[in-house]
């Protein structure tokens, strides 16, 4: 594969490694922030879940910004947010300058989460999308066992602030590299640039035939208008399908629970009867699988496709969960054997989540809308993902009050098998097709035609897509 592609991809990728970080980093810092302010559990509540409002926002403004001013454009922006968000945190004068630093640093967070995966869709050629894209994935897991770690580092002098701090090691790296690196070409090409990417892919190892043919791929039918392209769009019939795709999926990676167990591991392993111990050592093994299954899922998803690998996941999620549920309804009689099954229980619903969820969400939003929405309703559906990870954040802790651990656990279970059904009749194959495929075969583009009516500029019938590398 082009090492150019490789380079774009790693370094934007870096947005998924603070992803990770920004949301893992919170819950070591959480222990020390009182040493210097004064705080409630309600502050405290909001010093973790004003991240993910933020998330909420910069998601919507990301994808638009990526449409707008182009890829490249607007992870750079990102960087520049994830820069100000950490010194925000780490100079923090005051309580509410520290909440104000979370919010900023969940702009940067939510927009990355739509960015990254986009311009990496965009740049990589079919056959190699899906493992590319789920870089972003492995870079979030990791980001969370760095965060942990660095936790741990710094919690001897109860530096909270040096927590915070290291995060702008990455976000400086991202800055100065997304500097040398290309915009996407399909965005190019969609902006009335073209030219661009004839230079640039004019290296004399292709034909000027093949380029032709890449550059008439990647315009997308409704490149007249593609500026004019907004919200309203999103609503049109053509995309139905594909936005209850999306925001169903976004519902699902997180009304499954992955983040109970994320933010809360050690919670419910000290509820039954762990030792409390050292809650970021118990967090790390699971931290740990996280990050090797989401390698087992990127070597695989080129080649057994999304779909297996979604629904083999929310099978393993499901039993997992109803295994978990069994650890607490049977306290009594499991006696010391209880924490032993939790844990191993946690680590494969984990293990599953990773193999599938994880990675193919983010994939999959990234694949399934044509060139010129692609932007927008990307951010939708992650922005619907960060707000169900708030909603399932604030309710989690006060369900298990009223229900107890194991009639939770069985709901997430149920949800799961639900979320199976969904995905079996709903979500299509995307794997080693273009992405103007994925949007023909989901008649997008159609779609998109019909609800403006015929255009005097139709593309001729029956050419053959290039299916070459995407490299500009
Ligand atoms: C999810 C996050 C989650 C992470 C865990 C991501 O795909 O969107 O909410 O914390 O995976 O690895």
């Amino acid at each position: 594969m082009d090492h150019q592609v490789r380079l774009a991809v790693g370094i934007a990728a870096i947005g998924g490694f603070l992803f990770g970080y920004d949301t893992g980093v919170v819950s070591g810092a959480l222990l020390y922030i009182p040493n210097d302010f004064d705080t409630t559990s309600f502050t405290k509540g909001l010093i973790v879940s004003v991240l993910l409002l933020g998330a909420m926002t910069g998601a919507l403004i990301g994808g638009r910004a990526a449409d707008r001013l182009g890829r490249k454009k607007a992870l750079i922006g990102a960087a520049i947010v994830f820069l100000l968000g950490t010194a925000l945190c780490t100079l923090a004068p005051s309580l509410w300058v520290l909440v104000a630093g979370r919010f900023v640093l969940g702009l940067g967070v939510g927009s990355a989460s739509v960015l990254v995966p986009l311009y990496a869709s965009e740049m990589a050629p079919p056959e190699q999308r899906g493992a590319l894209v789920s870089l972003n994935q492995l870079m979030i897991t990791i980001g969370i066992v760095v965060a942990y770690l660095v936790d741990w580092a710094f919690s001897h002098g109860e530096n909270w602030r040096a927590m915070f701090a290291v995060a702008a090691i990455p976000a400086t790296i991202l800055l100065l590299g997304m500097l040398g690196r290309p915009e996407s070409p399909r965005w190019l090409v969609n902006h009335g640039r073209e030219d661009e990417v004839r230079d640039r892919l004019d290296d004399g190892d292709v034909s000027e035939a093949w380029i032709d043919r890449a550059i008439e791929e990647w315009r997308d039918e409704d490149a007249a208008r593609a500026r004019s392209r907004g919200w309203r769009d999103l609503l049109l019939p053509g995309l139905r399908m594909a936005m209850i795709v999306g925001i169903g999926l976004a519902v699902i990676q997180q009304f499954t629970g992955i983040n109970t167990v994320i933010y809360y591991a050690p919670t419910i392993l000290s509820d039954t009867g762990l030792a409390p111990g050292n809650a970021i050592l118990q967090a790390l093994p699971i931290g740990i699988v996280n990050v090797l299954a989401t390698i087992v899922a990127i070597r695989l998803i080129d080649r057994l496709g999304r779909r297996p690998l979604l629904l083999t996941s929310l099978a393993g999620m499901a039993v997992s969960l109803v295994v978990l549920g069994f650890s607490f309804a049977l306290k009594d009689s499991l006696g010391g054997a209880q924490s032993w099954v939790a844990l191993t229980s946690l680590v494969a619903y984990v293990a599953a989540f990773a193999i599938g969820l994880g990675p193919v969400f983010w994939l999959l939003i990234a694949e399934i809308y044509p060139n010129v929405v692609r932007g927008s309703a990307a951010s939708a559906a992650s922005s619907a993902n960060w707000l169900s990870n708030f909603a399932v954040s604030l309710v989690f802790l006060p369900v298990i009050d009223a229900v107890g651990q194991d009639v939770t656990f069985w709901i997430l279970a149920a949800l799961c098998v639900g979320s199976f059904f969904f995905v079996q009749r709903l979500v299509p194959e995307t794997k080693g097709r273009t992405l103007e495929e994925i949007s023909a075969d989901l008649g997008t583009t159609e779609g998109l035609e019909q609800a403006e009516g015929p255009r005097s500029d139709e593309r001729p019938g029956g050419m053959t897509p290039p299916g070459a590398p995407a490299t500009a």
